[in-house]
C-alpha cells in the first residue's frame, strides 16, 4: 500500500510503521487525534511530503471526529487540531502546509457535513498530487544522473517518505526507469538509522542496488572515486538554505571539497517562500536516542547529549533544487521557483 492512507470503512487514517521496519512491515490504523500525533512524534510517519499528507489527512480526521452542531465550532476546533498537529515536528515545512490547505477548503464549506466532505476530499487530493509530483522531479532529476552513476543519499527521502515514489529516491527510480544503470550508497543516518533501516529496505525492495555506509565513512567514500552526486531530499527551503536531516550539511561540505554536485529533489510545498535560516525552529529530539539504541544502552544514561534533528545546508553549496517545476540552480529567487 502507499505509505499513508485513508480507510473508506473506518473512517481513520491509516499508515505504515516505519519505526519496525526492516523487522516488521506493519500497517497500523489511527482512528484518533491523539494516536495520530503520537505517530507523527515518534517517527511512524515520516519525512517531508508524507508528513503532508498527515496533516491533511489529520484534519479530515478532526472533521469526522468533530461533534460541533455548527459549521463555525467545528472550524475553530479544526484549527485547534492544526496547531496540535503542527506543534509535533515543526521544521518540517509540509505537515503545516498540509493542515492549512485543508483548513483554507474547509472554510468555503456549506455546513458541518460538507466541510466533512471537502475535508476529506482535500486530503485525499493532497496525497493523490503527491505521486504525480514525485513522479515529476523524478523526470526533471533523472537528465541529472548519467548511466552508470552512483549516488549517495542520506537519510530516506523514498516511497517510504511521501506518499509513494519518493523525491531523492525518485529520481533514482525515474533514472532507472529511463534504462540507466544507476547504484545507491545510502548513509546510516544515526541517531533514528532511517538510512540503514528503510532506504536500504525499499531499494531492495524494488531491487536497486545499494551499499550501506556509516555516516562517518561518507568522506572516505568520497575520496575514493565512488561518489558520482550527492542526492537528498529538503524539509524545509528557504532563501538561503536547505534544512534536511542532521548531517546533510556535512555530506554538502565533503561534495564541494571534491567537486561532487549535491542535489536536493523536493516539491514546491517544501518551500518556506517566507523563511531565513534564523527564523526556523529546529526541533530537539530526546537525548535517549544517542544513549540508547533500541534498549541497549551505548552511553552513560545521565550523559550530555546534543541532538537536533535537521540541520542547514546553505545554497551556495547545493548544485541544483530538483522541483515538479524542473531544475533550479542557485542562487534563485523563490518567486521564480513559483511562476
Ligand atoms: O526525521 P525524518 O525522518 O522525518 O527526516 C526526514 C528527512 O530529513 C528527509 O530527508 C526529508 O523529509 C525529505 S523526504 C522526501
Amino acid at each position: 500500500m502507499r505509505t499513508i492512507d485513508w480507510n473508506k470503512e473506518s473512517n481513520s487514517v491509516v499508515l505504515v510503521d516505519q519505526t519496525l521496519l526492516p523487522k516488521e512491515y506493519r500497517i497500523i490504523e489511527c482512528k484518533t487525534l491523539s494516536s495520530l500525533c503520537d505517530a507523527i512524534k515518534s517517527l511512524r510517519i515520516r519525512g517531508a511530503p508524507a508528513l503532508g499528507a498527515a496533516g491533511g489527512f489529520g484534519i479530515a480526521l478532526a472533521a469526522f471526529l468533530s461533534e460541533a452542531k455548527n459549521l463555525e465550532i467545528m472550524i475553530n476546533d479544526l484549527e485547534a487540531v492544526g496547531n496540535a498537529l503542527k506543534s509535533t515536528r515543526p521544521t518540517a515545512a509540509n505537515l503545516g502546509w498540509g493542515v492549512n490547505r485543508v483548513l483554507g477548503a474547509v472554510s468555503d464549506a456549506p455546513d458541518v457535513q460538507g466541510a466533512r466532505d471537502i475535508a476529506l476530499q482535500e486530503a485525499m487530493d493532497i496525497a493523490e498530487e503527491d505521486v504525480a509530483t514525485n513522479k515529476l522531479i523524478g523526470e526533471h532529476g533523472a537528465k541529472l544522473l548519467k548511466d552508470g552513476d552512483t549516488v549517495l543519499t542520506h537519510c530516506n527521502a523514498g516511497r517510504l517518505a511521501c506518499v509513494d515514489w519518493g523525491t531523492a529516491l525518485g529520481v533514482v527510480r525515474s533514472a532507472i526507469a529511463e534504462g540507466k544503470d544507476i547504484k545507491v550508497i545510502a548513509c546510516e543516518t544515526r541517531p533514528q538509522n532511517q538510512g540503514s533501516r528503510i532506504t536500504t529496505w525499499e531499494l531492495m525492495q524494488d531491487k536497486i542496488p545499494v551499499t550501506l555506509i556509516a555516516d562517518s565513512m561518507a568522506g572516505w567514500a568520497m575520496h575514493e572515486g565512488l561518489v558520482d552526486s550527492v542526492l537528498v531530499g529538503a524539509d524545509r527551503i528557504t532563501q538561503d538554505v536547505i534544512f534536511n536531516k542532521i548531517g546533510t550539511y556535512t555530506h554538502s561540505i565533503l561534495a564541494k571539497e571534491h567537486n561532487i554536485p549535491f542535489y536536493v529533489a523536493a516539491p514546491i510545498s517544501t518551500f518556506d517562500f517566507d523563511g531565513w535560516e534564523g527564523s526556523v525552529k529546529i526541533e530537539i529530539r530526546s537525548p535517549d536516542e544517542l544513549r540508547f539504541f533500541g534498549s541497549e544502552q551505548l552511553a552513560p544514561k545521565d550523559v550530555e547529549v546534543l541532538n537536533p534533528a535537521f540541520d542547514a545546508t546553505p545554497m551556495e553549496n547545493v548544485t541544483a533544487v530538483i522541483t515538479e517545476k524542473g531544475v533550479f540552480y542557485p542562487p534563485f529567487l523563490l518567486d521564480e521557483v513559483l511562476v
